[in-house]
């Protein structure tokens, strides 16, 4: 299973990961939006010459009382295709995307998902560090991981996705 980032000859291979994985266009369509977005993240789990898994981030904004910069991104969509699923592909996705991600200067990650998955990477509940998301979802659901520690001190409030996200809703 090789990791990498995606290149320009991905896109439709990608593309069609998600749409597999969903089950619907709308993740797929979604990565096409933010594509060549300053700050996004995008890797691709390779298996015999396939792209099998997807995994994006991208910038997400939140209120601050410091005018220090801080960069904190979203993990999202991942998508790994059906028939390789439960084969701990999206895991590795994950741990190597929240190294790159801190490779990059990332501060902080946010998720919106199963909290009985992402618990295994780090992530713990927003609002215990004072964030909130912008949708509708239970309380456990949106989660943080600290990648600098202390980044999130001084920190609280809605934590807005790009707008491109609304093609999921
Ligand atoms: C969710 C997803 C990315 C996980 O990737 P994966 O490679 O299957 O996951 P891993 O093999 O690393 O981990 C497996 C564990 O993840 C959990 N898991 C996998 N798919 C899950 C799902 N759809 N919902 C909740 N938990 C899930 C299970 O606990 C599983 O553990 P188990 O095998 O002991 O039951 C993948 O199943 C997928 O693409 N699903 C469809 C798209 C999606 O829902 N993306 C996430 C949106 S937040």
């Amino acid at each position: 299973m090789d990791i990498r980032a995606e290149k320009p000859e991905d896109v439709k291979a990608i593309y069609q990961v998600n749409k597999e994985a969903f089950g619907r266009e709308n993740e797929a369509i979604l990565v096409d939006q933010l594509r060549g977005i300053a700050s996004t993240v995008s890797l691709v789990a390779v298996q015999s010459d396939q792209i099998v898994g997807h995994l994006f981030f991208s910038p997400v904004t939140i209120n601050r009382h410091s005018s220090s910069q801080l960069l904190m991104l979203g993990l999202a969509p991942i998508a790994i295709l059906p028939k390789y699923q439960r084969q701990g592909i999206g895991s590795l996705l994950i741990q190597r995307g929240l190294e790159t991600c801190h490779q990059l200067g990332c501060d902080a990650v946010v998720v919106l998902g199963d909290p009985n998955y992402y618990s295994r990477f780090g992530f713990v509940a927003a609002s215990t560090q004072g964030l909130r998301c912008e949708y509708d979802a239970p309380d456990d659901a949106f989660m943080v991981l600290e990648l600098n520690s202390a980044a999130l001190q001084d920190c609280s409030g809605t934590v807005q996705y790009r707008s491109e996200f609304k093609v999921c809703e």
